[in-house]
């Protein structure tokens, strides 16, 4: 049974094939920033997220990945609406999020999930796990009978492999894995088509972050369920997602088909993320490509490029130019492959290093001289 038809057995509603499962364009959220006890006053915002735009697609995995506090959990919760945006749009199965009243809000919801990364915080420590299973699948009127209730409640510890008498349990006589596995049980009650997964592995131990990283791989395949799955460790995505999307600042500076992003990347930032994975590999020819400087505020974010403040090819013009998400013009990508960056075709390729530390007073000279060189292979070889 293909993807689709096994979402449709378990009851989930179907898009056209062709319509993403979630669309999100030109997306922004700022946060004012108030000072003062009695005559507060906005002084600034926090540009957390400042026009973000991808799509899911259905049975997909995308993964968000960035340092802490580049708006990742922002994003996930903008999706669901937990928060208001400033601006942009978000389409689930083709229909806009924004403009939706409380009572149709609340239906959609059955639709979108989220785990977070610490479920203990996020479970009733006063409900047992029966309990707590139940109550969204009576919210929604997913079961018309007590035994119905329960039946799917035994199902539901089933999948995510837990067993029945664990439902008279509460949280806190589980383990932090298997606490996971309780908020992934949780977000499936409802049979939703997306779950934003807000770092669910981070809090673990290794050896158990594999195990619900399988986990949430089989429960794709079984339900055709798309992720939206936030790490700040390019590490942890590589054998879930489909395609990657980094984040730095606010914005979205690369985004590829996971593959393409681990063996091409293309932006110096990615580069710097990529080489940050600690790897077993004497032959490795790139050097561990730390960033210069602190992370900016996103409060007063720099001008131009927000990365130029700690990229070593940084020229004037990264300086005043926000550089637009594009395809670029460098071969053996794919066109889904977007980056973000003013000097990606003259930059070295990533089988080079690229230049550690603070920004190089030179780059513009260097950058030449790549370019010169490259259009010189490109002559010899045609
Ligand atoms: N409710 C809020 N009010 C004001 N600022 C906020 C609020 N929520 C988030 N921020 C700010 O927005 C920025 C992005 O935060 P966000 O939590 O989305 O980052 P993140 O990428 O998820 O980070 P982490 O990896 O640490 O979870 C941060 O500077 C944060 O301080
Ligand atoms: S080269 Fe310029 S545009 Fe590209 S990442 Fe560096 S600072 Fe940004
Ligand atoms: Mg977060």
């Amino acid at each position: 049974m293909n993807m689709l038809a096994q979402a449709q057995a378990v009851g989930m509603s179907v898009a056209a094939p062709q319509t993403p499962v979630l669309q999100v364009d030109r997306l922004v959220k700022h946060f004012p920033v108030r000072r003062g006890v009695v005559f507060s006053r906005v002084v600034g915002q926090v540009r957390a997220v400042d026009d973000v735009s991808f799509d899911i697609a259905r049975g997909e995995t995308l993964a968000l990945v960035g340092e802490s506090g580049c708006g990742k959990s922002t994003t996930g919760r903008l999706i669901l609406r937990l928060l208001e945006p400033t601006s942009g749009s978000v389409r689930f199965q083709g229909q806009e999020i924004a403009g939706l009243d409380k009572q149709a809000m609340r239906r959609m919801r059955r639709h979108l999930q989220i785990i977070f990364q610490d479920p203990y915080a996020s479970l009733n420590p006063r409900m047992t796990v029966g309990q707590m299973l139940a109550e969204p699948i009576i919210l929604h009127g997913l079961a018309d009978s007590e035994a119905a209730i329960q039946a799917r409640v035994r199902e539901l510890l089933s999948v995510v492999g837990l067993l029945p008498e664990h439902a008279r349990r509460y949280p806190h006589q589980f383990s932090g894995g298997q606490r996971q596995r309780l908020g992934i049980a949780r977000a499936l009650a409802v049979k939703p088509d997306l779950i934003v997964c807000d770092e669910p592995v981070s809090a673990l131990d290794v050896s158990i972050q594999a195990q619900v990283v399988n986990l949430l791989q089989n429960l794709q395949r079984q339900f055709g369920l798309s992720y939206l799955f936030i790490a700040h460790d390019l590490a942890v995505v590589k054998h879930i997602a489909d395609r990657v999307a980094v984040m730095y600042l606010g914005k979205i500076v690369e985004l590829a088909p996971k593959d393409e992003l681990f063996q091409a990347p293309l932006h110096p930032y990615t580069r710097t993320l990529l080489s940050a994975i600690p790897r077993p590999d004497p032959h490795r020819k790139t050097a561990r490509q730390i960033p210069g400087g602190d992370v900016p505020s996103p409060m007063n974010p720099p001008s131009g490029c927000r990365f130029h403040t700690r990229c070593a090819w940084a020229t004037d013009l990264c300086k005043v130019e926000d550089p637009a998400l594009r395809n670029p013009d460098v071969g053996g990508i794919t066109a889904g492959h977007m980056t973000a960056c003013h000097h990606i075709e003259t930059l070295p390729p990533a089988s080079e290093a690229i230049g550690v530390g603070a920004t190089a007073p030179n780059a513009a000279k260097r950058l030449a001289l790549y370019a010169e060189r490259r259009a010189k292979a490109k002559a010899e070889a045609g």
